[in-house]
């Protein structure tokens, strides 16, 4: 016979989404599960980006998930756009009064883990979502196979799909695996992790004749550094040399500081948001609900946005029974997305050059890049929107 488990919200992933939610919940007493199909290590050792807003930051720190976030990671009050040989200062706290934080999403996802398990949360790992029942009704359900091939199901007064891009969850709110509003970019980014000290004090941004390419850091011994490529490219393609002459080539009158390269990954670009977020008592929350591409540093942001919002929706409906935040949900969270996509296209169309660009294209591209650097009101938008918008009821 099938095992039949019961919570108050049942949570699909232990990404930064389900794992800040059921954090969040917990301080207002209700109960979770999380669960996921990674083991704990592949969670706490996947590279993702590592930009954090400060409204995210407040929120990590505020609820005690993290405050390491404060003490190893560290703060950017700007980043240089770099182009034509030139590079430019956005400088945030003079603009909008805000600043963002370098720390990886990993470390991030430590700190909620750690917390998590020492607030004796239940948090499965290497269970495998294979459905979501029972949207319309009181009662809905997900259904599992634990590690051993076992199936059981869990059944909650909400369930939450925080299952990532290739979201199981998202059936049974958009009525299929994959619908949603969706856009493919002809570029990706091959990522690389180098040992050697930062390049830059702050994050670069260049938009050159070859690409773009972007110079992150990790730590004061280890940097995070990205170059546009082809979708198709084969990581192991490139020499390291090859890699540093074209970063190189593409910051143009910047020296980077080079080092052995220990990894690289190809990211493939996406922008998708789904046709719904919410059917009945089952919710799409973080990249289950939308996919952004890394220019905008905006994807772990975004969720921890849709976490605040559905924590309060959930909070007034368990616990007060009221319904009102969470039917605004929806619309709520999408004014949002929406800007974030926009945005996110936005640096992206405005610092990446495309296969079929004309002359005029280019020339075009510079000057909006020039309306942006040279402009407080372009200056400021930028500022704004990359450090965040100001977060539900805070
Ligand atoms: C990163 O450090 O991985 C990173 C930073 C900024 C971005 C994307 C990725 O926009």
């Amino acid at each position: 016979m099938t095992e039949t488990t019961r919570t108050r919200v049942a949570i699909i992933g232990a990404g930064p989404a389900g794992l800040l939610l059921s954090h969040l919940l917990a301080e207002a007493g209700i109960d979770s599960i999380v669960i996921d199909q990674r083991t704990r290590d592949e969670i706490e050792h996947t590279i993702r980006a590592g930009i954090l807003e400060q409204g995210t930051v407040e929120v990590l720190r505020e609820s005690g998930a993290s405050d390491r976030v404060l003490t190893v990671g560290s703060r950017h009050e700007g980043i240089e756009l770099r182009f034509a040989g030139e590079g430019h200062r956005i400088d945030f706290e003079s603009l909008v009064g805000r600043s963002v934080w370098l720390y990886p999403q990993h470390e991030v996802l430590k700190d909620l883990i750690a917390a998590r398990i020492a607030a004796g949360q239940d948090l499965r790992f290497g269970v495998t979502a294979t459905r979501v029942d029972g949207a319309g009704t009181d009662r809905p359900s997900i259904v599992a196979t634990d590690a051993g091939g076992r199936e059981f199901v869990i059944e909650a007064e909400f369930v939450v799909g925080a299952d990532g891009s290739r979201s199981v969850a998202r059936a049974a709110v958009t009525g299929s695996a994959t619908g949603g509003y969706f856009r493919e970019y002809p570029f990706a980014w091959f990522g690389i992790l180098c040992e050697a000290p930062p390049s830059s004090d702050e994050l670069i941004y260049s938009n050159s004749p070859d690409g773009f390419a972007l110079i992150s850091q990790r730590s004061a011994t280890i940097q995070r550094m990205y170059l546009q490529c082809d979708p198709e490219l084969d990581p192991n393609s490139m020499s390291d040399r090859q890699i540093w002459d074209d970063l190189q080539s593409r910051v143009d009158g910047h020296t980077l500081i080079e080092g052995p390269i220990f990894q690289r990954d190809v990211l493939r670009f996406r922008s998708f948001v789904a046709h719904e977020l919410l059917r009945g008592r089952v919710a799409l929350i973080g990249d289950a609900a939308h996919t952004v591409p890394p220019t905008g540093a905006k994807g772990m942001n975004l969720a921890v946005a849709d976490v605040v919002l559905l924590d309060r929706a959930l909070r007034a409906l368990l616990l007060d029974d009221d319904s009102r935040l969470l039917e605004a949900f929806p619309e709520t969270a999408l004014r949002r997305i929406w800007k974030a996509q926009h945005f996110s296209w936005w640096m992206t169309s405005m610092l990446h050059s495309t296969p079929d660009a004309s002359d005029f294209d280019r020339l075009r591209q510079l000057g909006e890049l020039r309306s942006v650097v040279e402009s407080e009101a372009g200056s400021r938008y930028l500022a704004e929107a990359y450090t965040g918008w100001p977060l539900a009821g805070r």
